[in-house]
């Protein structure tokens, strides 16, 4: 109604409310460093795509006559009533793409009442951020580093700063063969700003020969090599749980018997994820791993979703397939690259009235109706 109204005076929005647009705009409009960092994707893009084909074999089958004036859109997760079955992703070095920032982000989730996620690679202290949000929920995003001090410094800034859940991501333990990264050598990720959350941590800083103003590249190549740890194994998920009392969250499962160890382990949550397509080149869609992982351990732990989310019917998709909630990732990566903030408050709301939308047309009033029955899979 608001975009009609003001229609009338005529006002336009000013980015495509069409989300899966606005690749192409930020292809137009962002140098080819941001965008091919935002856009790229592993290899030849195969499981990129492979997560919008996966969504879009399954097909809505609308309702009628089912009273759906009186909708409500939110849920219960990880311990807190949320507004909508949404959460921001976390994304690296966002000052890539715009000045506003991780900040900006936050305070565009914040002013929906979304949860924002913090990426340990953010471009702006995890404390700064906390500010921008204000009382809504924020959750941190581990990139479990080799150096148990830096992980232990981490957890503990993340909790005297108020987030509530830790996602613990698992499939990044090296990055991928991005060919839109390489062929720009990285530059936009190496711009020196990337890696705050470390750079200003007393722990990785003990680590440094030289403070980080003296020698940045000595840094950068320091946190090159301890950000993650590949040795990391199912046994060391005790050492998470021994310094974090939140809930936790392991973000990049994609086999039912991976879901099954995470529930063992005792993990409230996990991600059904590819990582946007940015890991494993050939990898299976994301949306075709959700069914058999809901069936696994869809009654023992919260079972999020992510990988290829751009619209509010993909969102009803997840959610009937048994995702209790879905994390949006490029989308707000273009909004707040296109226009900062406000970019990222336009990509949230266009989202979630179109969900709102789905819901209300297919015959539903509440995120928590939705089950498989509301949808067919096509073949194609
Ligand atoms: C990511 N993603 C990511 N994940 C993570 O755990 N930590 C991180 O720092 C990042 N950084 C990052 C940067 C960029 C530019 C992108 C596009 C993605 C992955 C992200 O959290 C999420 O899994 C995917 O983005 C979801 O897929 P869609 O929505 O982009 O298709």
């Amino acid at each position: 109604y608001e975009i009609y109204l003001n229609g009338m005076t005529g006002a336009v929005p000013r980015l495509p409310t069409d989300l899966t647009r606005l690749e192409e705009v930020a292809e137009a409009r962002l140098g080819p460093g941001p965008v091919g960092y935002v856009a790229g994707s592993a290899g030849s893009g195969r499981t990129a795509r492979a997560n919008r084909d996966a969504l879009d074999r399954w097909q809505i089958v609308p309702r009628m006559l089912r009273d759906v004036q009186h909708r409500d859109l939110s849920v219960e997760l990880l311990g807190a009533r949320l507004p909508a079955p949404l959460a921001l992703a976390p994304v690296g070095v966002l000052s890539i793409l715009h000045p506003d920032a991780e900040s900006g982000a936050a305070r565009a989730a914040a002013a929906q009442g979304v949860p924002f996620t913090l990426s340990s690679a953010s471009s702006t202290p995890m404390e700064q951020v906390a500010e921008a949000m204000g009382e809504a929920q924020r959750w941190f995003q581990l990139y479990w580093p080799k150096d148990r001090e830096v992980t232990e410094s981490l957890l503990a800034r993340a909790k005297a700063a108020g987030y509530t859940a830790l996602i613990v991501t698992l499939d990044t333990w090296l990055l991928a063969w991005r060919p839109r990264d390489l062929d720009q050598a990285y530059l936009p990720f190496l711009h020196g700003v990337g890696t705050a959350n470390y750079f200003t941590d007393p722990a990785f800083q003990a680590g440094l020969a030289k403070p980080v103003h003296e020698d940045p590249n000595a840094a950068v190549l320091h946190f090159v090599n301890m950000f993650a740890d590949p040795t990391k194994t199912w046994d060391d998920l005790d050492f998470l749980r021994e310094h974090w009392d939140g809930p936790i969250v392991l973000k990049g499962i994609l086999h039912p018997d991976d879901a099954r160890r995470a529930a063992d382990a005792g993990m409230d949550g996990i991600v059904v994820s590819n990582h946007g397509g940015r890991q494993v080149n050939g990898a299976i869609g994301a949306a075709d791993a959700l069914p058999g992982v809901v069936q696994a351990v869809g009654d023992r732990l919260t079972v999020l979703f992510d990988s290829g989310i751009r619209t509010g019917d993909d969102i009803f998709k997840a959610l009937a397939l048994g995702a209790r909630a879905v994390l949006l990732g490029r989308p707000y990566a273009y909004g707040l690259g296109l226009d900062g903030q406000p970019g990222v408050e336009h990509v949230i709301r266009s989202v979630l009235a179109e969900f709102d939308l789905t819901l209300a047309l297919s015959g539903h009033t509440s995120p928590t109706q939705l089950t498989t029955d509301a949808l067919t899979r096509t073949n194609a």
